[in-house]
């Protein structure tokens, strides 16, 4: 092996070591993504209402959409097969399918009216909070139910 290639081994396992051994390509690590990116937008709309971060109208509602568009995309990365390592996701994933969609569309119907309440002017919390809640509530349902921690 030539030092060139060497380092570029190297390279490829320290860029693995980072995201915890998981292949960032695969669908764990796609999916792992997309629910890191869900936890965010989520939490700037929630901080948003409580007062964390100040309140901006057009920066919720542009959250709304985009919480709305990350909400329809994790699903295609679970595989037939469940993984056998790094996943947080149990076995009820595969052997309740019925179930886990519908809590999945359960989220998508969610944060849809997310973006629906977001678009109503002027903005208030008493609006907005339901809806954010709606859509944590389906967040946690699942976790409850399909994650094992
Ligand atoms: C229909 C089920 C379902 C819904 C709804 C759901 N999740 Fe998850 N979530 C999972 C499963 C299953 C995992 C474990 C994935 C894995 O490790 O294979 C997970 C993992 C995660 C993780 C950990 C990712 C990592 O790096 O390991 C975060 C963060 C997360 N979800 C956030 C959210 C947020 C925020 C919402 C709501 C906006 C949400 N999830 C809605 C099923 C769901």
């Amino acid at each position: 092996m030539t030092l060139k290639r060497i380092s570029v081994v190297l390279l490829a396992c320290l860029a693995l070591a980072a995201c915890g051994g998981v292949d960032p390509n695969s669908p764990l690590g796609q999916r792992k993504a997309i629910f890191k990116q869900m936890l965010k937008t989520g939490e700037d709309l929630g901080g948003m209402l409580r007062g964390r971060i100040p309140f901006d109208g057009q920066r919720f509602a542009d959250g709304a959409v985009k919480l709305d568009a990350l909400a329809h995309e994790p699903w295609k990365h679970f595989p037939q097969v469940r993984e056998q390592d790094h996943t947080s996701a149990t076995d009820d994933v595969w052997k309740k399918q019925a179930r886990f969609q519908e809590i999945a569309r359960e989220l998508e119907a969610a944060t849809g009216q997310l973006v629906i309440a977001s678009k109503i002017q002027p903005y208030k919390v008493s609006n907005l909070a339901p809806a954010v809640q709606r859509v944590e509530d389906a967040c946690s349902a699942c976790h409850k139910e399909f994650r094992d921690h």
